[in-house]
């Protein structure tokens, strides 16, 4: 059997439609029984009560069916290869969720006191200096709840280091054409305004930086937000010139660390001049994410800065014990409630733990041979704008394809991405940075046969382009929902059974 046919057979096949549970309901099914009652029975305000909510009711091992199926539906990283640019969606350790089901952890209140807390403060503070070693900077808060968050509370604290150093006009910030949606968004929220930088190649374009600067004013500056590796998954090599340029501003410079996994080990951020960056824990250090969580996205910042992160702040006492601090005058106060994202931190701080410093450089070499690997073998049918191994051209941990040779043949980008399912794969993502891209991710933690798989597949897409246009057009036809009314989805979401 070949590569192509194990990953045809993997792929999900014709299914029945699953009813929704509302619609398998069984009168006067219960699904557990409670113990009877040992306090006396109080009735409800029935003005409270509303009018129900119309639940269904069924046995135990009914519901469990149910959703046992609706889970089998679902494209997960545990069952498919899932090349999702950006967003690396890598193999979760099990160890990090035994970890962070442990009752000691997962059964805290949040409001305990620090005292009957130590192991959890512990855990956080080793946490935090494992993420300042790994950055290279001076002080980690690990408030922030996401990538897009950490970016938002950064940017909070830059604004306050530059309020507290009479500069409150440096009200812009600049960020790299190919940032990802959150860098503008965490700017407007923190009241900045956005001035976009162009990109030549995946790269700043350092003549554009510099225009930019003069155009808007130095003084007005407060920072420069670059992703490195850039979402075009080029790691940009200037970025010592980039840090004195807006360093001479006297700007900051913002690190989105959503790509780490590539730098793991090899490169810390806070040495090639980042004076403020925000990890994806939940990405770089592994969680189950997706759908909107859940995330975590701890922030690390010079000494300069630290004054102004977020309370409480988790210390180590002289007689070693832990606290948390909520005592810092400078500080931007909290960005959430409670201390932080504990569940995410817990996987955080096991990956890290186990991985080591030698796995973590293995993690960023891996990730970036990865990527290198795939793109190499499939140049010849899907170009690729910033890769070109032969002049000396590398990606770093994921790739851009612009496949134009077989868009001209009379698919679209979608007919492939579609495709991409009936053969057991996630499509990448998409249109972004660039129009017409693909954005492949394979992540560290896929073998050489996945690798390899994944592979075959681009290159059978390629054939059937050629031979079969119709049946590329046509896909997904092995997956249980054909081609949705996406835009409809979006913007019309019928969210109520009725
Ligand atoms: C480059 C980049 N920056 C920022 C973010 C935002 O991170 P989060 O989704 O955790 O808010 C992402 C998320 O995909 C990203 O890829």
């Amino acid at each position: 059997m070949t590569t192509l046919d194990t990953i045809k057979k993997a792929s999900r096949g014709d299914r029945p439609t699953e009813p929704l549970i509302f619609e398998k309901h069984v009168d006067h099914a219960t699904g557990v029984d409670l113990p009877p009652l040992d306090v006396e029975e109080t009735g409800i305000d029935t003005d409270l009560c509303g009018g129900g909510i119309n639940l269904p009711s069924f046995g135990q091992h009914d519901v469990m069916r149910h959703y046992t199926h609706l889970s089998d539906r679902n494209f997960s990283v545990d069952g498919n290869f899932y090349p999702l640019g950006s967003c690396t969606m890598k193999h979760n350790p099990r160890i990090n969720e035994w970890g962070a089901a442990l009752p000691g952890f997962a059964c805290l209140h949040p409001l305990q006191d620090d005292d009957t807390i130590q192991g959890a403060l512990r855990l956080l503070y080793e946490t935090r200096t494992m993420l300042q070693e790994i950055a290279g900077l001076h002080e980690v808060s690990l408030q922030p709840a996401a990538g897009a968050h950490g970016e938002f509370t950064a940017l909070k604290v830059i604004k306050a280091y530059f309020a507290d150093h009479g500069q409150p006009e440096r009200t812009v910030v600049l960020t790299a054409d190919t940032a990802h949606g959150t860098n503008p968004a965490s700017c407007t929220m923190c009241g900045a305004t956005v001035e976009k930088v162009l990109t030549s190649e995946g790269q700043t374009d350092l003549d554009h930086l510099q225009e930019k600067i003069e155009k808007v004013g130095a003084d007005r500056i407060a920072a420069f937000m670059i992703t490195n590796p850039s979402t075009a998954g080029i790691f940009d090599a200037k970025i010592v010139e980039i840090a004195e340029i807006i360093h001479a501003a006297g700007a900051k410079l913002y690190l989105d660390g959503a790509n780490m996994n590539a730098l793991l080990g090899r490169v810390r951020p806070g040495e090639f001049g980042a004076d403020a960056m925000h990890y994806n824990t939940h990405k770089t250090f592994s969680t189950p994410h997706g759908g909107g969580g859940p995330g975590s996205g701890p922030i690390a910042v010079t000494e300069e800065l630290a004054p102004y992160l977020p309370v409480p702040q988790v210390m180590m006492a002289d007689d070693g014990s832990f606290f948390l601090d909520r005592d810092r005058p400078k500080s931007i106060g909290k960005v959430r409630s409670f201390i932080c994202q504990f569940g995410v931190l817990v996987r955080c701080w096991t990956y890290i733990s186990a991985c080591g410093p030698r796995g973590l450089r293995n993690v960023a070499d891996t990730a970036v041979l990865n990527a290198n690997y795939i793109a190499a073998q499939l140049l010849d049918l899907y170009a690729m704008p910033y890769f070109d191994p032969n002049n000396g051209k590398f990606c770093a941990h994921e790739f851009v394809t612009v496949p134009q040779m077989l868009l001209d043949k009379g698919v679209t980008l979608i007919d492939i991405a579609k495709r991409m399912i009936d053969y057991g794969v996630h499509p990448p993502t998409m249109h972004w940075p660039i129009h017409d891209c693909l954005m492949v991710e394979p992540t560290e933690t896929e073998s050489k046969a996945a690798l390899d798989g994944f592979i075959d597949v681009m290159r059978q897409i390629a054939i059937e382009i050629e031979s079969e246009i119709d049946l590329v057009k046509q896909s997904p036809l092995e997956s249980d929902i054909a081609r949705a009314d996406e835009v409809a989805a979006a913007r019309t979401p019928v969210l109520t059974f009725k």
